[in-house]
C-alpha cells in the first residue's frame, strides 16, 4: 500500500496522559497532526474549522464523551474517519465504539509503527470507498410513530416507490423484526431477508449485500424483515450499523420502517438517518405520543428541521381541530395524508398507491411527502419548503446517543 500524508486531529479525553499518547504516534512526515485537543467540546468546535482527513480519540477507560464525540463526528462528518487509541477497554466498551462509528480500535500501548499501520489503512479504505461509490452516501430517512398502527408501513413503502420514480436508486429496510410486513404491502416475495443476510457466513460488502435485495417493481429494493419473530435476534444492532453503512454508499434514498417505540435498533437507525419521518394520526393519545416522540428526538440531540411530521387520516372528522393539533404537538404538520379506503385496498392488494392509484388524493400526499425530501438534497420538482433549508443552514452540533446512556 503506497503511503499517504495524512491530515489528523488527535483529541484527548479526560484520564488519558498526552505523553503517552504523543509516543504512540509515529513520527515522519506521514502523519501530520494538525490539534491536540482536550475534551469533547473543544474537539467539536475545531472539527467544525479544521481541515483534517482523520480524527484519533484517545481515552481511558469507559467514556461517555468519546462515545458521544464519535456518533456526532461519524453523523455530522460522515466521510470523516475515527480512529480510537485506549488504554484499557471495560465490558462492552470496544462494541460501543464500533455501535457509534469508529472505524478502527487500538489498545494502547502498540508501537508507532503498528498505529502508523492502522491510520494509513483506515484512511485508505475510506477514501477507496468514496471514489468507487462516486457521489457519496444518500440519504437515510427513518420512519417513525410512537404507537403501532399509524401508518408507517404504508407511508414507508409509498414514499420508498415514490422516490424511485425520480430516477434515484431506493433501497427499502424494514426494521420491525418481529411483525415487519413492508413486503406484504409493496408486493414483494421474501425469498431472502435481513435474518438470511445477518446469519450468512463471512462479512457483508456491497455485492453481498445486493443479492439479499428482492426488486420491486418501482425500481426500489427491499431488505425484507425476517420470515418468523424469533429470528429477529441475530439481527444486532452492531450488523445494522454496518448495513446502514454499506446501504447508503450504494443508494440515493434509505427508507427505513420501524416496529413502533424507540428500542435499540429504532435508535440505532435514528443515529445513522439523515432525516426522520415522524407519523401521527388524529386522536389525541397519538398526538401526545407524537409529541413525546418529538421530545424524545429533541433529546437525542435530533435536529428539528431534519424532522417531517406526517399528520396520516388528517381528514377524519374526529373534532380535532389544526389548532388542536398545534397545542398538543407543539408543530404543524408538514404533510396531511387522508383516510382514503384506497389505502387499505391497496395494502390488501400489495401495491403502493402512488403506483396502482395516482392520482388519488392519498397518492398525491404521498407523492408531496417524496418531493420533500428528494428538495432536501436537490432532487425532484418541488421547492424546498422553510424547515428543509433551515436545516441547511443551522449549526452542527453533536448529538447526544441514547443507545449511548443506556449502560
Ligand atoms: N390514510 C389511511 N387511510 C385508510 N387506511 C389506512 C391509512 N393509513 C393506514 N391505513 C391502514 O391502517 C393499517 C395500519 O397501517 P400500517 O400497517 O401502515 O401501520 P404501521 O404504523 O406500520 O403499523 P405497525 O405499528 O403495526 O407496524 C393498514 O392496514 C392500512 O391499510
Ligand atoms: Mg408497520
Amino acid at each position: 500500500m503506497a503511503e499517504q500524508s495524512i491530515r489528523a486531529l488527535v483529541s484527548l479525553d479526560d484520564g488519558i496522559d498526552e505523553t503517552t499518547v504523543r509516543a504512540a504516534l509515529p513520527q515522519g512526515k506521514n502523519l501530520q497532526v494538525v490539534g491536540f485537543l482536550r475534551g469533547v467540546e473543544q474537539s467539536w468546535s475545531t472539527l467544525q474549522e479544521t481541515a483534517t482527513d482523520l480524527l484519533v480519540i484517545a481515552c481511558s477507560g469507559y467514556s461517555e464523551r468519546a462515545l458521544s464525540l464519535i456518533g456526532g463526528t461519524a453523523r455530522e462528518h460522515p466521510a470523516l474517519p475515527i480512529v480510537v487509541l485506549s488504554d484499557s477497554s471495560p465490558d462492552g466498551f470496544l462494541s460501543r465504539l464500533f455501535e457509534m462509528g469508529a472505524d478502527d480500535v487500538i489498545r494502547l500501548p502498540e508501537s508507532p509503527e503498528r498505529v502508523g499501520f492502522t491510520l494509513q489503512k483506515v484512511v485508505a479504505r475510506r477514501r477507496a470507498m468514496s471514489s468507487a461509490g462516486g457521489t457519496g452516501r444518500g440519504s437515510m430517512i427513518c420512519v417513525l410513530g410512537p404507537k403501532g398502527g399509524t401508518g408507517k408501513t404504508v407511508t414507508c413503502s409509498n414514499l420508498a416507490s415514490a422516490l424511485a420514480g425520480f430516477g434515484k436508486r431506493v433501497t427499502v429496510i424494514d426494521l420491525d423484526l418481529q411483525f415487519g410486513d413492508l413486503a406484504l404491502s409493496m408486493g414483494v416475495r421474501p425469498e431472502t431477508t435481513i435474518y438470511d443476510l445477518a446469519t450468512s457466513p463471512g462479512s457483508v460488502d456491497a455485492d453481498k449485500l445486493d443479492a439479499y435485495l428482492v426488486p420491486h417493481e418501482s425500481g426500489a429494493r427491499v431488505l425484507v424483515a425476517p420470515t418468523r419473530p424469533d429470528q429477529s435476534a441475530a439481527v444486532t444492532v452492531e450488523f445494522l450499523r454496518e448495513i446502514y453503512q454499506i446501504v447508503r454508499e450504494t443508494s440515493d434514498f434509505v427508507v427505513v420502517d420501524t416496529s413502533p417505540g424507540f428500542s435499540s435498533e429504532v435508535i440505532s437507525a435514528i443515529d445513522a438517518s439523515t432525516d426522520v419521518c415522524m407519523l401521527s394520526m388524529l386522536d389525541t393519545l397519538s398526538l401526545k405520543n407524537t409529541r413525546l416522540g418529538l421530545e424524545t428526538l429533541d433529546l437525542m440531540g435530533y435536529e428539528t428541521a431534519r424532522t417531517v411530521l406526517v399528520l396520516n387520516r388528517a381528514d377524519s372528522r374526529v373534532g380535532i381541530s389544526d389548532e388542536d393539533v398545534d397545542r398538543i404537538v407543539g408543530r404543524k404538520p408538514e404533510v396531511r395524508v387522508p383516510s382514503d379506503v384506497q389505502i387499505t385496498r391497496s395494502v390488501n392488494e400489495g401495491r403502493p398507491i402512488v403506483l396502482g392509484r395516482p392520482k388519488s388524493e392519498a397518492a398525491q400526499s404521498f407523492q408531496r411527502l417524496a418531493e420533500v425530501f428528494a428538495a432536501r438534497v436537490g432532487v425532484g420538482p418541488a421547492p424546498e419548503p422553510a424547515t428543509a433549508d433551515k436545516a441547511e443552514k443551522s449549526e452542527s452540533k453533536p448529538r447526544l446517543h441514547l443507545l449511548s446512556r443506556r449502560q
